[in-house]
């Protein structure tokens, strides 16, 4: 039973119980039905009060259900409300911290509400690509009028009920709590109060109207159409409410339930509830279980005043961290403090920080030249120069100076974890921390495990993450780890792209329709070409075989950076960021072609579409089967918060599941063929060509 069911006098009390937000599973909707029954035939309870155990009325649909029967199964929502309407005897929803989603819905469903002050009310369904299935876009609009309603259901974020409850002619809340801790007591006050009130008040006999119709609905379809530029469900919320205002009641519900089923099958809600599922797993590590002794955390050491060393610092201080910064010059500590104001300060300008936090924040931070005045950190991060002699003298200095126990992580981008943990007497301690520039921005931190990082080490720092609001997810040690290892694949096809015939402004249109915010020139433009092109130079003395398209070197030999030098793939001018065709590249482009003796051909957004993609997915296969990542949703959640994969597709795994395996395979045989292009990379990973050959995929 995962709902209490007692009588307090003649007020029978149900108790949703189901940790930790009281999920509507089978047996909660089981136990709220069968108590419903239990106080119709006791003749001594006169009313009934539904309320929620510990953090939340309820969170809506248990998560732990999603996908399989159980979450349907009779009694399903829609009939447990159904049992509430009915109930002879009144039903008060006592609300309090959470309602959303189907606890809503359920809720609505109750002859009254009632709600303690603080309690965050929404129907977040459209963030999984769906509508609310259970009555929500039928019901709230007849309680809170439509266009607070509509507002609540598209945006799907939630509102505090204090601020529900000042809406003018609001039936949402019969009744405000005067405290959380009161709520109880007055709910089973307010149920003896309508003990004998008959008819029974029901949300689905009150109208829902709109003075202006048919314009506002217009209005808003032309807003919703705006906002959700590649997600069907926000326009379907607007057609679901209009229909409160035109159809009777049930016609209303079967129209939503229409829709609800509809979406549930578009690519699009599969990729969002793809991802919701996904971060969750990704802050769970399979041998380090949840309940793992974690180091306390409370004060941090940040090696290198740079570009990442200060956007890491923010991190920590907006989560209320001391920081000490440490450089070898008091000159980078000053630049690297002064970046760090301006930052804040451009926050404080466009209202986003207020002064007084900012200076808070300001206080927590610390410089320093001496390794004396960080021996004391919890955890200290490394990030300076991308060169492993420089790693080495820093952390042979840090084995030396921290105290026993402080996590030493570096931020490496592309150095091997192990040979810098193997740098100290203590690699038990040492882990990869790789943040994402602007670090102080980017949600992706990934997590490098070494061999012999310790589990504790791995709890701490996966929980430390949640704190700083990343999404963390864990990659073993590689050449790149996941993301960039993964890049690196994608950048390669998008130079034999050119090779072969393609402009810049071709590849990056094609791949910015299918959905990335910016394609792969604009982005080196943004980036600064000169990065790769000293990561190229590296590689190609570790990997001299390795096939390049040798554009991308020949613009940087022509001093072309990107945004920075004016000029990359594309010309800009002073002050503006507008990507412009430039002639000079093209005519670069076709020389090159010239001198390897290709004949370009016409080549359709689709294949570079699909090139650049599955060059992600197979690259992705593959450090799936090393075990680099743990699952081929981790790798998706790298893509969509650390390189702008479209979310709509829900990451580069989800989309190949989607676009079917045996389909990516047949494609990587045809793209072997290509003349220009790495024939030895497009053998499908083992691990793709299993599960395309099982009928499986990889989520
Ligand atoms: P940066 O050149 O902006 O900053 C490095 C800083 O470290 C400089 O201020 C320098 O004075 C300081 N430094 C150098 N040696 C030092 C030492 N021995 N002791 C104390 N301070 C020292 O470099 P950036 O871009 O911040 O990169 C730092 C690290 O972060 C590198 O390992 C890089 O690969 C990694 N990284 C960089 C990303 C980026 O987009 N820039 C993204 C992710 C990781």
């Amino acid at each position: 039973m995962t709902a209490e069911y007692k009588v307090h006098g003649d007020v029978a009390v149900i108790t949703m119980n189901n940790p930790p937000v009281n999920g509507l599973g089978h047996a909660t909707r089981m136990a709220i039905a069968q108590g419903i029954d239990q106080a119709n035939s006791d003749p001594a309870v006169k009313a009934v009060v539904l309320t929620g155990a510990g953090k939340a009325f309820s969170g809506g649909a248990d998560i732990k259900e999603f996908g399989s029967p159980k979450a349907t199964a009779e009694p399903n929502l829609l009939s447990v409300i159904l049992a509430c309407e009915n109930s002879a005897k009144p039903v008060v929803a006592a609300i309090h911290s959470v309602a959303m989603g189907g606890g809503l819905e359920l809720a609505l469903g109750c002859h009254y509400r009632i709600a303690a002050p603080g309690a965050n009310i929404a129907l977040p369904e459209v963030k999984l690509g769906l509508i609310p299935g259970a009555g929500g876009t039928q019901r709230l609009p007849r309680v809170l009028g439509v266009e607070p309603a509509l507002n609540m259901i598209v945006s799907g974020e939630p509102v505090k009920s204090e601020l529900l409850a000042q809406l003018p002619g609001q039936k949402l809340f019969d009744k405000m709590a005067s405290s959380p801790e009161a709520l109880l007591e007055e709910a089973m006050a307010f149920g003896r109060s309508v003990a004998d009130t008959r008819p029974l008040p029901l949300v689905r006999n009150m109208p829902s109207k709109h003075p202006m119709g048919d314009a506002y609905f217009q209005f808003a379809r032309n807003m919703v159409k705006g906002m959700a530029k590649n997600f069907p469900a926000p326009a379907k919320c607007v057609d679901a409410v209009e229909a409160s205002t035109k159809k009777k009641f049930d016609e209303g519900m079967t129209y939503e339930r229409e829709i609800f089923t509809a979406l549930m099958f578009t690519p699009e809600s599969r990729a969002l509830r793809h991802l919701f599922m996904a971060e969750r797993a990704a802050s769970k590590i399979g041998d380090v279980p949840e309940d793992t002794k974690q180091r306390e955390i409370k004060s941090v050491a940040v090696i290198g005043a740079g570009t990442m060393g200060g956007g890491i610092s923010m991190n920590f201080l907006n989560a209320g961290v001391p920081v000490t910064i440490l450089e070898m010059k008091q000159e980078a500590l000053d630049r690297g403090i002064a970046t760090i104001r301006k930052n804040y300060e451009s926050q404080v300008k466009r209202g986003k920080l207020k002064q007084d936090k900012y200076e808070q924040r300001m206080a927590l931070l610390k410089t320093s030249l001496s390794y004396d005045e960080i021996k004391d950190a919890d955890l200290v991060i490394e990030a300076v120069f991308e060169e492993m002699g420089v790693k080495q003298k820093v952390f042979e200095k840090l084995d030396e100076v921290m105290k026993k126990g402080a996590i030493l992580a570096s931020n490496t981008s592309t150095l091997d974890v192990d040979k810098i943990a193997a740098f100290t007497k203590r690699p038990e301690d040492v882990v990869g921390l790789h943040f994402f520039s602007p670090a102080n921005v980017m949600k992706l931190l990934e997590v490098v495990r070494g061999k012999k990082t310790a589990k504790d080490v791995m709890a701490t720092v996966m929980s430390m993450a949640k704190k700083i609001r990343k999404t963390a997810v864990v990659s073993g040690v590689c050449d790149g780890f996941i993301g960039n290892r993964m890049i690196e694949q994608y950048s390669r096809q998008a130079g034999f792209l050119l090779d072969e015939g393609a402009t810049p402004q071709q590849v990056d249109r094609a791949i910015e329709k299918f959905g990335f915010a910016m394609g792969p020139f604009r982005m080196g433009d943004l980036a600064g070409n000169d990065i790769g092109w000293a990561i190229r130079k590296r590689r190609a003395q570790e990997r001299p075989n390795m096939l390049y398209s040798r554009t991308a070197d020949k613009l940087c030999e022509l001093g072309r950076f990107g945004q920075k030098t004016g000029a990359g793939w594309y010309d800009y001018q002073e002050g503006k960021r507008d990507a412009i065709p430039s002639k000079l590249v093209e005519d670069m482009i076709v020389q090159h072609r010239k001198e390897l003796g290709i004949e370009p051909r016409k080549i359709s957004d689709e294949e570079i579409v699909q090139r650049l993609v599955f060059s992600l997915v197979n690259e992705g296969a593959h450090i799936l089967e090393e075990g680099i990542a743990a699952r081929a949703s981790d790798i998706d959640m790298v893509y969509i918060t650390g390189y702008g994969f479209p979310m709509h597709r829900g990451g580069p795994m989800l989309y190949a599941d989607q676009v079917g395996l045996f389909n990516v395979v047949q494609a990587m045989k045809r793209f072997q063929k290509n003349p220009r292009d790495d024939a030895k990379f497009w053998e499908p990973a083992p691990l793709l060509l299993k599960l395309a050959s099982e009928g499986k995929n990889f989520n």
